[in-house]
């Protein structure tokens, strides 16, 4: 296997996640493009189909082995998104609990199936938005799902932390604005453009010694 150890974004197929697909490689990285839906080919993108995250590690197994690349030096979580509805108390309970799984429950599952594919000192970045912080109306299961996201990651670090000889290091990304040409997002005060977005995250990668939360 040649070549340099690839970057594996999860979530993919998404808005944030295909941007950030497409910016990495941009700059000249190996990507590994992660998703349930299809993702467009780009060149440097090594797509990786998957139906559920237990089947994930063989399926990037698979991609690498067919390409004769390595197995990835870095994990991207790309994975939720936005919505805004109903108030917490009206909201259908079903997509309480349909969005504690996609929103949350995912990303441990991700970090439990992807680690191990990882070795010591290896970035585990998490993306995260602004709801995570700020209670946003109609937006409740959004908000509640992104704090407690914050303080998975923050849990999955300090335990990584304590055994060191198999440690991943585990950030978390807060893009603190809309992400820019997200039509999802209506009359944002501020955005941020994907560039802005890829280079944070290139700097987390980057930095051995980049602090725990970035906000971009
Ligand atoms: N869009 C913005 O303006 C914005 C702004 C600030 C922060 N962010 C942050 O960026 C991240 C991604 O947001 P986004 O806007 O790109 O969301 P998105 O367009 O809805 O994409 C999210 C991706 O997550 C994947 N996903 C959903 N449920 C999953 C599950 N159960 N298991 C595995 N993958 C699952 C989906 O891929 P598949 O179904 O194909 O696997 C989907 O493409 C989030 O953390 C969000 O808070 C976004």
């Amino acid at each position: 296997m040649t070549g340099p150890r690839p970057v594996l974004v999860v979530g993919a197929s998404g808005y944030v996640g295909s941007r950030v697909v497409q910016g990495l490689a941009a700059d000249g990285r190996a990507v590994l493009a992660a998703a349930r839906r299809p993702v467009p080919d780009a060149d440097g993108v090594l797509p990786v189909r998957y139906d559920t995250v237990t089947d994930l590690p063989d399926a990037v197994r698979a991609a690498c082995g067919r390409a004769g690349a390595p197995l990835p030096g870095a994990v991207v979580a790309s994975i939720g998104g936005w919505h805004k509805g109903a108030a917490l108390l009206d909201d259908d309970p079903e997509r309480w609990t349909a969005t504690l799984a996609s929103h949350l429950t995912a990303h441990l599952d991700a970090a439990r199936a992807l680690v191990p594919l990882l070795r010591p000192g290896d970035p585990y970045v998490v993306l995260n938005g602004s709801a995570s912080r700020e209670a946003m109306a109609g937006s409740g299961v959004i908000s509640v799902t992104g704090a407690g996201l914050a303080m998975l990651v923050q849990v999955l670090r300090l335990e990584a932390e304590q055994r060191p000889s198999a440690a991943v290091r585990f950030h978390e990304l807060v893009i603190d604005h809309a992400v820019a040409g997200d039509d999802r997002n209506e009359d944002p005060a501020q955005t941020r453009t994907p560039a802005q977005v890829v280079h944070a995250l290139g700097e987390v990668l980057d930095q051995p010694g980049a602090p725990a939360v970035v906000h971009v």
